[in-house]
Parts: C-alpha cells; structure tokens; sequence
C-alpha cells in the first residue's frame, strides 16, 4: 500500500518528517514523500531535511516561485502525474501552503482519499492566502487531524462530520521534542531578541515595513535584534534602502534564512521572539519562550489563551509596547502546553490512517 505525503515549503517540513518517521515503521507501507519544490533554496529546504533526518524527498517537482495561480497550477499539474502513475491509497497534506491547497484538489479528484495534517485552523481573515488555502482544502478533505480543540469547533461550525475529526495534537511539536532531545531544552535567555517576518500584508509595501522595523527597534531598546531574513522581505529590504539605514544602527544582527536546529537553538536563548509566523508562535509556546506576534489575528488561539503569545497586532505604539513588555519580562507570564502536544501526534496519526483505509 502506497501512501503519499506532499510538502513544498519551509513550514511543511517539520510537520511531515515525524509522519514520515512513523510510517517508515510500519509494514506493509511504502511511504512517498513528494517535495514540490515551492521553497527550493537550499536554506529554504535541504538544510531541514537534513536537520530532521529525512533523507532526500522522494520524487521533486520543481515548481519554483511564481503568483499564487501558476504555483498553484505547477503543482497540481505535475502532481497530477505522480498520482496518476502511484495510485496511493491516500494523499496526506500538511498546513496551509499553495502546495496543499494544489495537492488536495489533484487527489480528490482522481478519487484518491486526502488527509489534512493541522486541518481546521481558521484566521477569518480571507485576505491571508493561507485562510483561502485552509478552507479549500478543508471542503474537500476526507480525514481531519487538528492540533487544538478550536481547529474541532471551527470544522463542526463547517458541517464537518464529528467522526472525521482527530485532535491528535501536534506533529511540529514533534519534531521539536525530538530535536530538544538531542541538544537539550535549557533555556538562558540572552541580550537579543530573535526577528522572523515574511507575510504579505508586513514585507510588501516598504512603508508599512519600515515602520514595522522602526517599532521594533525602539521596543527592543539595548537588546540586539537577531534577524534571520525570508527572501521575500529581503528584497524589499535591499530595493528600499532599508537595509542599510538597519546596518547603520548597529543593533541589527541580518542573518540569512537559519536551518532548524540552528533556528531553534537561536530562540530557545532569546529574551524575547517577534515575529508574523504561524508556526513560531506554538514552537515559543511550547519552549517557554515569551512570543510576540505582529499580526491582528492568529488561527492558534490556544498559544495566546494557554501559551506565550501576545498578539499585538501591527500598530507601530502597540509593536512596540509589545516588544519593550516582552524584553523587560513583563509579557505574557502564563504558560501551559496545549494539550496532546507530547511528541506523539504522528503515531496517533498513523493510527488512525490506518484504520481508516482498513
Ligand atoms: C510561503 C507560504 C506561507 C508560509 C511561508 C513560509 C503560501 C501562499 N505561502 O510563503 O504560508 O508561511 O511560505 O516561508 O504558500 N523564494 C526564494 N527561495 C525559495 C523560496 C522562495 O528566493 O526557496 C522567494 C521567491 O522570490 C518567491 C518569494 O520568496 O517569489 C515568496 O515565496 P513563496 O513560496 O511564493 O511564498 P512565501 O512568502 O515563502
């Protein structure tokens, strides 16, 4: 029995490498890793395979950048080919990327069963690409595996069938307690916080950036600003003259885009993170690691009601209230770990894909 797993950028990565671990342990199964190749810089994708211990992709599709319509068209072309020629017993899909989207409607509609991996997420806010991505995929998918209990009740409020619903917890977190395994979770918070920003709506217009950086900048007051840049606000930065006037400052540490262990290394000693992720906000919560988030809505509610996350939304006074509360240890104090976060998820996963194709 064939089972497919698709991945195509960063966020994917660490989501699927547990699942892939998992079924590699079973018998009978032939797990096919498919990476399209949405993110195909080696800082951008090699470097987490290697981090996670998955070997190359199996098959590579090579889709590249583009809009959203030819990315999203790319994949499902070429992926079209390798369904058609595998015929797998499922398509498993992580997240909430053009790639997801893509490979979920290939599948369904070559009558091809389709789980989603973190199914049941919901912003609603339809101008994020990835809500779009959420809620297309998630009209057609067959199995939902959620990661927190308001992923289960936005996918009743769709009408979706209470016993397709998983909430298996968290396979990035599974990655990360595998990872802490091995280089330890002791967290000594240094002089710096740690920058990630890459979304649309923060990067793309210079203005609103630069008043971003600005915020930051002040609410960081003597700590250093470790700044590990995505490619799409790198250009921005290098086009508007950005960088440099951050160069001039002297507390601004730009960092090309760092791998997972090195990432993860980096935030787990941080005094603070600021960022417009998805993904960070539950890896800081699960460290213990006081998140700030730049975004005016978050589809993981459950790391602001249970976790580190103040979400501050993008007001320059609120960035960098925010920012200054988080450095001077007077953000967010409360912190539990949402439940099923453990490190097991994909082997519940697993579980259940398998009783599901019996
Ligand atoms: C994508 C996802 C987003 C996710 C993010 C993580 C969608 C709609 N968006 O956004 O949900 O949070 O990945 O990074 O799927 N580029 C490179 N090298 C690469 C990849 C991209 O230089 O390896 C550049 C290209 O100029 C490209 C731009 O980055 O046009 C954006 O890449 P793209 O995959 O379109 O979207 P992301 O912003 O990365």
């Amino acid at each position: 029995m064939t089972i497919i797993s698709v991945v195509g950028a960063r966020p994917n990565f660490m989501k699927a490498a547990p699942v892939k671990h998992a079924f590699d342990r079973v018998d009978g199964v032939r797990h096919v890793l498919v990476h399209t190749g949405q993110h195909y810089d080696p800082n951008m994708s090699d470097v987490f395979f290697e981090d996670l211990g998955m070997g190359k992709p199996d098959l590579f599709l090579g889709v590249g950048s583009g809009s959203h319509a030819e990315q999203t068209a790319r994949v499902m072309v070429e992926f079209e080919k390798i369904c058609t020629a595998e015929r797998p017993a499922m398509v498993i899909v992580y997240g909430d990327v053009n790639s997801t989207m893509a490979a979920a409607i290939v599948a369904k509609k070559l009558h091809i069963p389709v789980a989603h991996v973190e199914s049941g997420l919901r912003s609603f806010d339809r101008g994020m690409p990835e809500e779009i991505n959420r809620i297309v995929t998630d009209s057609i998918t067959d199995l939902y595996f959620v990661t927190e209990e308001s992923g289960r009740q936005n996918l009743l409020m769709d009408g979706v069938r209470p016993q397709r619903i998983h909430l298996v917890g968290n396979t990035m977190i599974d990655s990360l307690a595998r990872l802490t395994e091995r280089i330890g979770n002791t967290r000594t918070p240094g002089d710096y916080i740690v920058l990630t920003l890459h979304r649309p709506s923060n990067v793309d217009d210079p203005a609103a950036l630069a008043r971003l950086i600005t915020a930051i900048e002040e609410g960081a007051q003597s700590c250093n600003v470790r700044f590990p840049v995505h490619p799409r606000t790198e250009s921005v930065l290098q086009s508007s003259g950005i960088r440099q006037r951050m160069l001039d400052n002297g507390r601004w540490e730009l960092l090309p885009p760092a791998g997972y262990r090195q990432f993860i290394q980096m935030v787990m000693n941080a005094r603070a993170v600021v960022t417009d992720s998805g993904g960070i906000q539950e890896e800081t919560t699960w460290l213990g690691v006081p998140c700030v988030t730049l975004r005016e809505t978050t589809e993981r509610p459950s790391t602001v009601e249970l976790g580190t996350n103040d979400l501050v939304g993008i007001a320059p006074n609120a960035v960098r209230e925010g920012v200054r509360r988080a450095v001077a240890g007077a953000g967010r104090m409360g912190h539990t770990i949402p439940p099923l976060w453990d490190g097991h998820a994909a082997e519940r996963i697993v579980r259940v894909v398998l009783q599901f194709l019996q």
